[in-house]
């Protein structure tokens, strides 16, 4: 199984230890992040050809530092530890680490030394990045140096110390971050540990993960059901596409029509997956329900709650229904993303802080099934790659972001059938321009939100009092932070004229500059 013999990366709290397990498996090979706190048999579990002891926002010194068994440095399979990773090496094995006042980041140069096999084939010298927390000043017994710094442009001294290795355990260590793509030859430093180092197979492909995951979902599902709430977006098409190959139609999906969709959404992916992906799709019309629900709320998070509840008991009612008492359905099949579940150690950090999401596949626990989540290994890019080994369409995995509340949260103050009617209309008319100037496929997400602001225009010769549409539209990578897209004049030209002239009652239309942070994507 191609998730055996992988690299197993030890999560002391960084900001990057996500990116790490990203390029590992770039390069083919499965990789899976662990706290640092595992115990040894979990880790050994994977039968990992490798280990990474990722960085961390602690001192080694800190009485809150992250714990971690020092036997993950007897297991037996090389070591690569970057940053903290190096300074908790270098302590645990005896050295002596110094702290440092403040940490401090930057680009340096290292020079390489003594034909180390993690630089092979590398020049000399290689611009990287580095983050300065403590210092190594004496390297534990049987380790020596293999790489040391100069100065740090930009005038800020470095350390000498950035890279060393004890060859005959097999244990490295370095400074700075290869994961990263301001450090030169990032990758070959990786490639040169995974490969060269580790012996590491690269089986780590969508054809096999799709075959191994498909064969689990069919033994655990055996002849039984299984039910699975679309949202139209990627994730939950992915999910349910998988579990179709294994299990084909005892598998049902539900697809809820909150009325709270972009225009025509809901009979456009009902067709789609139905046609074209051959999954069965029971649509359910609860707008009436939604929106009565809505009907007077004006505050955001009362809007998402509201939401949240009612699409629960819409989906559990319609699970009872479908289940029946011949053939009851025990398994949900869920589209939970491995970002969603990486358990982190409770350090400062990123990395420690898991994102909540509100999703429309994200059911409370106490719902009587048992989770199908064939997803929560892969990042977002791996499952468009599934995706697209599944065959499906690519329409719909290069489809934007789409918050589960949907346009609620994209009309400010009351949602009303009025306003919804007419937020779709300005919003199929920004994705058209986007898309019909080749800006779709280059930026994150682009929508128009309804203001409950009026204002005073001409049209023709009539005054008129109409109201106001934002149009947003952000560059990200993550929508963990994001930047408004630069987009030509000519295109917010056009998507400003036709708002006006084809949407009633819209007489003015202002493109949104902010930023994330201190702005968020949504506008609630
Ligand atoms: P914010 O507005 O927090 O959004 O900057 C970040 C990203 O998440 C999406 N988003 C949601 N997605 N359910 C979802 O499935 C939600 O409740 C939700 N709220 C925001 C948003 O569209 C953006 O891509």
């Amino acid at each position: 199984m191609s998730e055996r013999g992988g690299i197993v990366v030890l999560d002391f709290g960084g900001q990057y230890t996500q990116l790490i397990a990203r390029r590992i498996r770039e390069q083919q090979v499965f990789s899976a992040i662990l706290p640092c706190t595992a115990p040894l048999s979990e880790i050994r579990a994977y039968e990992p050809a490798g280990l990474v002891l990722s960085g961390g926002p602690c001192s080694v010194y800190d009485a809150d530092a992250p714990p971690c068994d020092p036997g993950v440095l007897s297991l037996g399979v090389p070591i690569l530890g970057i940053c903290y990773g190096l300074q908790w090496i270098a302590r645990t094995l005896g050295g002596k680490v110094e702290r440092a006042l403040r940490r401090e980041y930057g680009p340096a140069e290292i020079e390489l030394r003594d034909g180390s096999p993690l630089f092979r084939g590398l020049p000399r010298r290689l611009k990287i990045w580095m983050s300065h927390g403590d210092h190594v000043l004496d390297l534990p017994p049987g380790f020596h140096v293999t790489g040391a710094t100069g100065v740090v442009t930009g005038g800020v001294p470095g350390h000498a110390l950035s890279a060393a290795e004890d060859s005959a355990r097999r244990i490295f260590a370095v400074q700075f971050h290869p994961e990263v793509r301001h450090t030169e030859h990032g990758t070959e430093i990786l490639r040169n540990f995974i490969f060269g180092v580790c012996r590491a197979e690269p089986n780590w492909s969508g054809a096999s993960f799709i075959a191994e995951t498909v064969e689990t979902i069919r033994k655990m599902v055996g002849d039984e059901r299984a039910i699975c709430a679309l949202s139209g977006g990627v994730d939950s098409a992915v999910a349910a596409t998988l579990v179709h190959r294994a299990i084909g139609d005892r598998l049902t999906n539900v697809f809820v029509d909150t009325g709270l969709l972009r225009g025509k959404e809901f009979e456009e992916t009902i067709a789609l997956l139905q046609e074209r992906v051959g999954l069965q799709v029971a649509g359910v019309d609860a707008s009436e329900r939604f929106l009565s629900e809505l009907a007077g709320v004006i505050d955001p998070e009362t809007k998402r709650k509201r939401i949240g509840a009612e699409f629960i008991r819409v989906f559990a009612a319609q699970a009872q229904w479908l289940s029946g008492p011949g053939s009851p359905i025990r398994f949900l099949v869920q589209g939970t993303l491995y970002p969603d579940v990486i358990e982190s150690v409770p350090v400062r950090g990123p990395s420690a802080t898991i994102k909540t999401h509100h999703n429309v596949g994200g059911l409370p626990k106490d719902l009587p099934f048992q989770l199908i989540e064939p997803l929560r290994e892969l990042f977002k890019d791996e499952v468009r790659a599934i995706g697209l080994e599944l065959g499906l369409p690519e329409e719909m995995l290069r489809k934007h972001p789409f918050p589960g509340p949907g346009l609620a949260v994209r009309i400010i103050g009351e949602v009303t059938a009025e306003r919804l009617a007419t937020l779709r209309q300005a919003d199929a008319i920004v994705v058209e321009e986007i898309r019909r100037s080749g800006w779709y496929e280059k930026t994150w997400q682009s929508f128009a939100v309804l203001l409950p602001v009026q204002s005073v225009g001409v049209m023709g010769d009539e005054r008129s009092y109409g109201d106001t549409v934002a149009v947003r539209v952000v560059d990200s990578e993550d929508a963990m932070t994001a930047d408004w897209t630069r987009l030509p004049w000519e295109v917010l030209g056009k998507i400003s004229t036709r708002i006006v002239n084809e949407v009633a009652g819209v007489n003015r239309v202002v493109y949104d500059i902010s930023s994330k942070p201190p702005s968020t994507i949504e506008w609630e």
